[in-house]
């Protein structure tokens, strides 16, 4: 049995107006009815493959991951204060057996093929208990700079391999210098190791960030279900992605190649495209009218909107917030006062 860690801690502003300080992005209906972390929960809700889920989150989202979070079964990590991915990983990790392998997954994707993550999950599991740190590589489609890069490396096993290279957010020049070259994969988020190799990972690599998480659990206490790392030790924690404090440095990478349907749901406009869209490629959520429109993408909460001979535009009305933006601008919504000061 694996065990599924959801990690839950970013807040999604590029999803304004719906997704808020108050109601980010993971607890929000965006593809279908349920949430995206009720889905990855659901995910991993084989019983047979799956142990309870560890869910690290920070205390502004608890009360959103209990509402969602199974009646019996499962528990949570409160953290203190957000410090990035690799801390998060390493609390987690740190109150399991060493033997223990730990699926990470973000809580915020959307996964449309169900069979083809849990068969990948599976041959990650293997690779893990032989002590490889698994990640998830998607096949890319455009030279995107918010994601990780895998160089393929020797072959593992079937289906399985090495990875050569791992780059981080690498900026546009190499990305599309990666897809020229050929061989790469995007990073999917998702990664699977023992408990005991990352830790022994994250000591070889940041010493200094193993030793603070070690100290904030022996030091934490149990409420219920929950556990609370303690304070001090876990502010001095320096804030660092798993991606650059252990991936990039390991050379005990491996990947699992994936096709799932993967989508990061990055902002308005990779939500459009992981929708079910009409014949002139439109979606409509709420009250909606659309005349000679073409990959128009509406979701309004109440007013009724009215749209005529527009392509690629995005349009959400939440209460009294109304965003209309081009499917390019959509990237930076992020950036806006309203999604700012929301
Ligand atoms: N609990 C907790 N605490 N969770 C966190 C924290 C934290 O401090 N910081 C981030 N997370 C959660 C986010 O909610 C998300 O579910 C996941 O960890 C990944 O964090 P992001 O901030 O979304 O990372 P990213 O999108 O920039 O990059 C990562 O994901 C890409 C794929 O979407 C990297 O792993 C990339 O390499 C990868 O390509
Ligand atoms: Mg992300």
């Amino acid at each position: 049995q694996m065990v599924p860690v959801v990690l839950c801690g970013g807040s999604g502003t590029r999803l304004w107006p719906k997704s808020r300080a108050t109601k980010p992005k993971p607890f929000i209906p965006l593809v279908g009815e349920e949430p995206l972390f009720l889905a990855t929960l659901n995910r991993c809700g084989d019983t047979d493959m799956f142990a309870d889920p560890i869910v690290v989150t920070g205390a502004a989202h608890l009360g959103h991951v209990e509402d969602l979070l199974p009646g019996e079964g499962g528990s949570v990590i409160v953290e203190p204060m957000a410090r990035n991915t690799a801390a998060a990983i390493a609390l987690a990790a740190c109150r399991l057996p060493e033997d223990a392998v730990m699926l990470v997954c973000p809580s915020d994707h959307h996964i449309a093929d169900c069979d083809a993550f849990t068969a990948a999950a599976s041959r990650a599991a293997d690779l893990a208990s032989d002590g490889w740190l698994v990640a998830f590589g998607i096949t890319p489609d455009a030279p995107e700079t918010g994601f990780g890069y895998l160089k393929q490396g020797k072959a593992i096993a079937d289906g399985s391999w090495a990875i050569e290279r791992f780059v981080e957010k690498p900026d546009l020049a190499k990305a599309q210098a990666f897809l020229d070259e050929g061989g790469y994969s995007w990073n999917g988020g998702l990664f699977a190791f023992r408990a005991g190799t990352f830790m022994d990972e994250l000591t070889a690599h940041r010493p200094a960030i193993a030793a603070a998480v070690r100290k904030a659990v022996a030091a934490g206490h149990e409420d219920g279900r929950r556990f609370y790392p303690e304070a001090k030790a876990f502010a001095e924690i320096e804030s660092e992605s798993v991606d650059y404090a252990v991936m990039e440095n390991t050379a005990k990478a491996a990947m699992v190649p994936v096709s799932m349907g993967w989508s990061d749901i990055g902002n308005w406009s990779a939500l459009h495209a992981a929708l079910d869209r009409d014949d002139a490629g439109n979606t409509a959520r709420g009250r909606v009218e659309l005349v000679d429109c073409r990959n128009v993408m509406v979701d309004t909460d109440g007013p009724r909107v009215s749209v005529i001979g527009l392509e690629n535009v995005v349009v959400v009305v939440d209460g009294d917030d109304v965003l209309v933006t081009t499917a390019d601008g959509a990237q930076k919504v992020g950036k806006l006062q309203g999604a700012a000061n929301q």
